[in-house]
């Protein structure tokens, strides 16, 4: 095992499901190299204020099917700033940590490589809803928000065929528009509303619900991505253009909470006792990511400048094909 006999964990960002999995792998495959883990509590904060908890086999008990995160979390705007990531790396040395596993999404891999600047060996495994990191085909939480969304839509779609309405849906999902995909051709929706695809394109959305109108249809589903379009003005357009009445839904954080899928508790799993494989095996400043379905690691910078261009437009092509 090297030198390695201290490390710490966090959670850092937007909460997803699989988190607590990964916290509780960590611990477990450290633990049973003889590796004390020490759990900082409220993410990069926790660390700039030392707020820890010890972890071990007990306090890491039925986890497994929780949602959020048993370490709590934040989106750190001291960590930003260099004199609060030097407090945070000295006290990191001051209680003996070999290493950190920081848990988080996009800004929590840019804050670890900072923090590789104070000389702090960490590693990263991805967990976010948005599954937007370009260097891993999967992220903790996905599974989970899309099956969440999944549930919520089929719930309004009901009173949507009751009252013969326009239902339009916004999803989380920050610039990428995987909740929104996955959700809208599951519950077969009419429109669904992407940033990678968008293009302004109100009257085909428009055009095509009008003649579903025509030939006799009852009930609409539109799926719009946050932050593409305003789901408000979009309803209202759909009203004043087609007749239809119409009524918005944001789904908000029922997205980000709830017990975990199966795969989510898989992949954290997975993914957290991979990480103290690859710090058992001397690594330094690595992410888990998961590529052909296959647990690889890659380095923290070489994978924050990677492409995000795994967005599979045939996906995109058959929700077309396929809505109702
Ligand atoms: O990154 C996860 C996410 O839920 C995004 O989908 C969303 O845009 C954002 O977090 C919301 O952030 P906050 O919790 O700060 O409101």
């Amino acid at each position: 095992m090297g030198d390695i006999k201290k490390i710490a964990v966090l959670t850092s960002g937007g909460d997803a499901p699989g988190m607590n999995s990964a916290v509780r792998a960590v611990v477990f495959s450290a633990v049973n190299l003889g590796i004390e883990v020490e759990g900082i509590l409220r993410g990069y904060d926790g660390l700039i204020d030392w707020e820890t908890m010890p972890l071990n086999l007990i306090n890491v008990r039925n986890i497994n099917n929780r949602g959020g995160t048993m370490l709590f979390t934040s989106r750190s705007e001291r960590f930003l700033q260099p004199e609060y990531r030097k407090q945070a790396a000295d006290n990191l040395r001051a209680n003996h940590v070999d290493a950190l596993v920081a848990i988080g999404g996009d800004g929590t891999l840019r804050g670890a490589i900072t923090f590789k600047e104070e000389g702090i060996n960490i590693i990263c495994i991805p967990g976010t809803i948005d599954r937007d990191m370009a260097c891993t085909e999967y992220t903790l939480g996905f599974d989970t928000a899309a099956n969440t969304a999944m549930e919520a839509i089929d719930r309004i779609r009901d009173s949507s065929i009751s009252h013969g309405r326009c239902s339009v849906v916004e999803v989380m999902g920050r610039k990428r528009g995987y909740i929104a995909l996955w959700a809208g051709m599951a519950t077969s929706a009419d429109a669904i509303v992407l940033p990678e695809k968008w293009e302004g394109n109100f009257d085909g959305i428009i055009e095509e619900l009008k003649k579903r109108h025509t030939d006799g249809r009852d009930s609409y589903l539109v799926v719009v991505a946050e932050g593409v379009i305003d789901a408000e003005e979009l309803a209202e357009m759909i009203q004043k253009e087609t007749g239809i009445e119409s009524r918005v839904s944001v789904l908000g954080y029922i997205q980000r909470g709830g017990q975990p899928t199966a795969k989510d508790r898989m992949y954290g799993s997975l993914m957290g006792a991979y990480a103290i494989e690859i710090l058992r095996q001397g690594m330094q400043n690595r992410i888990v990511a998961i590529k052909n379905d296959v647990l690889v690691d890659y380095d923290i910078t070489e994978a924050v400048n990677m492409q995000n261009n795994t967005f599979d437009s045939f996906q995109y092509e058959l929700s077309l094909r396929l809505s109702e």
